[in-house]
């Protein structure tokens, strides 16, 4: 594929080919995931954790957002860039939720974006479509909602939950979707809904019976240290490799040995 699309996702799934997806936040890190023919680059509200500190993804604004996204758009080739709508940005009302939507496409050249909730949402998202916008889902662990579930465990455990989850996503199937991310529920679950529907099932923590896989690109490259989901595959132990470099810099600049004479005019 030239350039991926909404249709491509679609159409992947249909021809049974997995969707590889990853967070960038940022020109560098993009153009590197890009060129490693990731399909999807998700500009994920997880840039308050990652890039900003804060604990959750509630602070981050749409303006941030829209920075964070230009960013990543000047970087791109091939990937689909999906732009999450920050908390706060789209849930008092559709008309709202519009305008959020179309500041992302407008001023940061994304090509999609991103909301959480099923039926609470469902009016924004019809909105949002009407004008052309492509709309990703995301069910199951919605951290955006983690001071009403209290935890980061894991979600849809219980029937009722889990029930409600399956209406959710055919309603976002239904309502026009292009596809869906499942965070942390049980792999048979996430395997049951993404055959239920007809768009790619993207999952995190999801198990491997869903249509394709994200990851926060700093977790799986292992610069952050703390977060140890199950979920999660390390590529990199980047944390160490990078402090080391620093030392050595350092080192090497308290010795004197840095710069040495073919690294000076
Ligand atoms: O913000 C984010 O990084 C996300 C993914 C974890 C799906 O929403
Ligand atoms: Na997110």
């Amino acid at each position: 594929y030239k350039r991926i699309t909404t249709k491509t996702l679609v159409d992947m799934k249909k021809k049974g080919e997995k969707i590889s997806m990853l967070t960038a936040y940022d020109f560098t890190m993009a153009k590197i995931v890009d060129s490693a023919g990731i399909d999807v680059i998700l500009v994920g509200d997880s840039a308050s954790n990652v890039m900003a500190g804060h604990e959750t993804t509630l602070p981050i604004t749409l303006d941030q957002m829209i920075y964070h996204a230009a960013s990543v758009v000047r970087a791109i080739e091939r990937s689909l860039v999906v732009v999450d709508l920050p908390f706060g940005s789209y849930q008092s009302d559709p008309k709202e939720a519009l305008r959020s939507a179309i500041r992302i496409m407008k001023e940061s050249g994304g090509h999609a974006v991103k909301l959480e909730g099923g039926k609470e949402v469902k009016e924004s998202i019809k909105r949002i479509l009407n004008a052309g916008i492509p709309v990703m889902g995301h069910l199951g662990l919605t951290p955006q909602s983690i001071y009403k579930f209290g935890t980061y465990t894991v979600r849809a455990k219980e029937e009722a939950e889990a029930d409600k989850l399956i209406d959710d996503a055919i309603l976002l199937e239904k309502t026009g979707c292009f596809a869906l991310v499942l965070e942390k529920v049980p792999a048979k679950l996430a395997q049951k809904v993404a055959e239920k529907i007809n768009i790619p099932v993207i999952g995190i923590g999801a198990g491997n019976g869903v249509d394709g896989q994200v990851l926060v690109t700093h977790d799986m490259l292992g610069m952050t240290h703390e977060f140890n989901p199950r979920f999660l595959r390390r590529y990199l132990d980047l944390y160490t490799d990078m402090k080391n470099a620093f030392s050595q810099y350092s080192a090497d600049v308290k010795s004197g040995d840095f710069p040495n004479d073919t690294e000076q005019y």
